[in-house]
């Protein structure tokens, strides 16, 4: 039987490659290996974990002796990782955070994926999931290509940064076969509520004030997170070794003019009179550093892989405020507790 170790996959898009892994490729057996960190929940996967292809692994990354140990005996075919502290704000607020989950981690898995495969490197792959956000910021016009020079401005983007070197630096230096891919924002069912979609959802239910960062002009392209679930299921398949591949929504938006229809939709879902939750929009101080514009070139992996976003945005937007609308549950218990006190620290000097 094939085995494959998908990191970070209790959280918002590892929970989503792994149900697809899980599900569709029965003959394959799916470790998910993650610290369960205040954004992995198990609740995501309540629906798969019976499988008997599926085990979960509370494992941190960056504990050298348990990934030697474990991906020597597990021997996996390949390994997907996304586990990484996610959120660019909190990057801002503890910058050291993002250094050893995202850089002594990736490296840690690196050299334990080194040594266990180190006499079938070619019928192994390290597939590691980046973000568009290593080559900075856009102007008003251009796209990211996978030939942009890295760039990035927050502790996020630079710890994500130093991870894809480093694995290509593991590919040429040892041969490890590796795939980066950059992706840029996505939304959808399971994100936790610190990111700008799901933060205002929540904020729209409760009729909360909506943090508009700076002038609200930023730009952002957005991919529905199943959409991107498949590429990632493509590239694992058949994407070629040592390659980048950058994954995008074709979908730019503007955080104001999302947030507006964001406020529209919740406004008629909920029964609301139009006009309700944006009256609840507050432009606040901006994040440091902030990145003006995104937007990704997905044009090779559209050519070489056929891959394009199956979902269009009003569709995705609508199926996610309602997932959210019909799993308070699951809302009420990632808001409660530290949730409250991370929201008042980062919100109180807005
Ligand atoms: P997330 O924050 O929702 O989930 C991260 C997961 O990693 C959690 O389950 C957490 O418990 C786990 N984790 C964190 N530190 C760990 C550690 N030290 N050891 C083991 N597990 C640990 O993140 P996400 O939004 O699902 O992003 C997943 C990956 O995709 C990340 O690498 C991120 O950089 C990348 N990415 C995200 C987006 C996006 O829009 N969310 C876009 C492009 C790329
Ligand atoms: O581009 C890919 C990246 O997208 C991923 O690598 C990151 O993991 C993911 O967090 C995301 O980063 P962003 O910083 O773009 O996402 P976020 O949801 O935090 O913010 C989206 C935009 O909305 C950004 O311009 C900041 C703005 N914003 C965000 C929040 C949380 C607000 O105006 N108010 C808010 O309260």
């Amino acid at each position: 039987m094939k085995k494959i170790i998908i990191t970070g996959g209790a959280g918002f898009i590892g929970s989503h490659v792994v149900r697809r892994f899980v599900t569709r490729y029965p003959d394959v057996h799916v470790y998910n290996l993650d610290a369960l960190t205040y954004a992995g929940n198990l609740e995501n996967l309540k629906d798969i974990d019976h499988l008997p292809n599926y085990t979960f692994l509370k494992e941190n990354i960056t504990d050298v002796s348990r990934m030697q140990v474990l991906i020597s005996e597990i021997q996996p075919d390949g390994l997907i990782h996304l586990a990484a502290e996610s959120h660019v704000d909190r990057s801002i607020a503890d910058p050291m955070a993002f250094v050893k989950t995202n850089v002594i981690g990736t490296v840690n898995l690196l050299n334990a994926c080194r040594d266990a495969w180190k006499d079938r490197y070619h019928e192994t792959l390290f597939y590691h999931i980046s973000t568009d956000e290593v080559y900075g910021t856009l102007g008003d016009t251009g796209l990211f290509t996978e030939t942009t020079p890295y760039d990035p401005n927050s502790p996020y983007s630079a710890s994500k940064a130093a991870s894809d070197h480093f694995v290509r630096a593991y590919g040429e230096t040892y041969g490890l076969r590796y795939i980066v891919t950059n992706c840029s924002n996505n939304y959808g069912p399971f994100q936790f509520p610190e990111k700008l979609i799901p933060l205002f959802i929540n904020n729209i239910i409760h009729k909360k004030p909506l943090p508009v960062y700076g002038d609200g002009l930023y730009t952002r392209d957005w991919l529905y997170v199943i959409d991107h679930a498949i590429a990632i299921d493509l590239v694992y398949h058949h994407g070629k070794n040592h390659e980048t591949y950058n994954i995008g929504g074709f979908n730019e938006w503007k955080n104001i003019d999302l947030v507006r229809l964001l406020c529209k939709l919740m406004d008629k879902k909920l029964g609301r009179p139009e006009g309700t939750s944006e009256n609840l929009i507050t432009f606040v101080k901006d994040r440091p550093g902030h990145d003006r514009r995104y937007a990704i070139d997905a044009s090779k992996i559209k050519r070489e892989l056929g891959w394009e976003p199956s979902v269009t945005f009003e569709q995705g937007l609508s199926e996610t405020i309602d997932w959210y609308l019909n799993n308070t549950e699951w809302l009420q218990n990632v808001t409660s507790g530290t949730y409250q006190r991370y929201y008042e620290d980062m919100y109180k000097n807005r």
